[in-house]
């Protein structure tokens, strides 16, 4: 693993990776802008997708938004993608990387290049329903409440260490669309808390040692 060196006289330079329309990433650049998040920078969103709404929403921020090829594969990055991927946030300078709505399994070479500093954003109470179409299955199995979860992402599915969670109720009248704009709201919300705990310290990054 590369050193990872970030002293707290520094902002946090974040790179955010996205798959589609990126609004926790907005709401991530919203609050830096606002000032709310004062010791964080963003230097870097990188999406998947060409056609991904969270880069036209990034640039018109004025920040560095890319498309980066993943490869042939549909649920992972290649290792030949991955290499370029870990490359590129490295040119960036970024110390830590925050998966907002990223739809990939990260594998070999961008868990060695950046294990210990990846975040990632999830619409359930981890360890509950991880994977995909969680609010469905929160419904289906009927929970009274649901939520979201901000975790480290280590090399398993979902499964890191939990940093933060906000809960929303599960109404009787509730449909997949409801509950998971309700939670989408709470993540809006958690995301930025969680990465302000970590930028003033409260929150260790486990690769600083
Ligand atoms: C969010 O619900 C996030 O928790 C999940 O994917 C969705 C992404 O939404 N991982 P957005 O792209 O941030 O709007």
């Amino acid at each position: 693993m590369q050193n990872f060196v970030w002293t707290r006289e520094k902002p946090l330079e974040i790179a955010i990776l996205i798959s589609g329309r990126g609004s926790n990433m907005e709401a991530i650049l919203q609050k830096i802008q606002s000032g709310a998040l004062e010791r964080v920078k963003c230097a870097l969103v990188l999406a998947d997708r060409a056609d991904a709404k969270g880069l036209e929403i990034a640039r018109s921020s004025g920040i560095p938004a890319e498309f980066l090829d993943p490869g042939p594969k549909k649920t992972f990055l290649t290792p030949e993608a991955e290499k370029n991927w870990v490359e590129r946030i490295r040119r960036s300078g970024a110390q830590l990387i925050c998966l907002a709505g990223f739809m990939r399994v990260l594998k070999t070479d961008f868990m060695d290049a950046f294990a210990g500093r990846i975040l990632n954003i999830h619409p359930s109470l981890l360890p509950k329903f991880p994977g995909l179409h969680v609010q469905k299955r929160a419904l289906e199995a009927g929970e009274a409440e649901a939520g979201c979860t901000v975790h480290w992402v280590d090399r398993g599915v979902d499964s890191g260490p939990i940093l933060g969670q906000r809960k929303v109720p599960i109404r009787p009248d509730d449909t997949e669309e409801t509950l998971s704009a309700r939670i989408l709201k709470e993540e809006h919300i958690l995301y930025s808390e969680v990465l302000s705990g970590i930028s003033i310290g409260e929150i260790p990054i486990p690769a600083i040692r």
